[in-house]
């Protein structure tokens, strides 16, 4: 049976009188995996700061069915400190060895057991969006918000990592929210895709056998469809 994790209504906001978002509508189950896309400036980062408590609505309501869960978010920029190790920057540097065993853990999760003591200066791009997923998943966060992650890794890179985000979220039962403007990487890896257009949500679309390719492409070309739709 699925459980609604966080149920958002009439949610708006707005910036002096520049409205970023305005009544949206989602709700979220557990462990469901959510791609919101929509074109650059549609609201998308503004509703995902929302629900991690980054800042506060103007009007509408944002409810978690099971209490405030912990919330981690992951941006476009991995915000790794250059001075630190791998290991440090996932620890913050704090000596206990729960949080030290803890941290070689997540790391071995992403693949990066053998580059604890390197710095990030000498990290591929890829490497560097690990080490942030890392130390995302050190508080075991039961939602993680992630805006735009992938966008600045090139194509091979940036398939490898949804592989990777997916069986990480499946293995640590996450419930994830994905903001992305690529149909294709929401198609792919999403339960559920929802178009924010306009500053609101118009419209959703259920993916399931994200396996198949050419479902995947069909999939995506609706949403492409349903964003640019009345600009054409
Ligand atoms: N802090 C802010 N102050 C003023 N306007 C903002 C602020 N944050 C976002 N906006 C505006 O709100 C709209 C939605 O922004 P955003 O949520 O970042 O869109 P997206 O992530 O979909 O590209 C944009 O027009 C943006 O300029
Ligand atoms: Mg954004």
């Amino acid at each position: 049976m699925t459980e609604t994790m966080l149920t958002v209504s009439q949610l708006t906001k707005k910036y002096a009188d520049k409205t970023a978002l305005s009544n949206a509508n989602l709700q979220i189950d557990q462990g469901e995996f959510v791609a919101l896309v929509g074109m650059s400036g549609g609201g998308k980062s503004t509703l995902l700061r929302l629900i991690a408590g980054l800042e506060e609505p103007t009007s509408g309501v944002l409810t978690f069915a099971g209490g405030r869960p912990v919330i981690r978010v992951m941006f476009q920029n991995d915000r790794l400190l250059p001075w630190m190790t791998v290991l440090q920057n996932v620890t913050f540097k704090q000596q206990a060895k729960s949080l030290q065993q803890q941290g070689q853990k997540m790391l071995a999760l992403v693949g990066l057991a053998d580059f604890t003591d390197v710095y990030p200066a000498q990290l591929s791009g890829g490497q560097k969006q690990r080490v942030a997923l890392a130390r995302a998943l050190m508080a075991r966060p039961q939602l993680l918000l992630l805006d735009e992650p992938l966008g600045a890794l090139d194509a091979l890179t940036r398939r490898n990592m949804q592989d990777l985000i997916l069986s990480v979220c499946q293995r640590q039962q996450l419930t994830t929210i994905l903001v992305t403007h690529d149909v294709q990487e929401a198609a792919r890896m999403a339960d559920r895709i929802v178009v924010i257009k306009d500053h609101t949500n118009l419209y959703e679309e259920r993916v399931r056998d994200h396996q198949d390719p050419a479902e995947v492409a069909i999939v995506a070309e609706r949403v492409l469809q349903e964003i640019v739709g009345e600009a054409s």
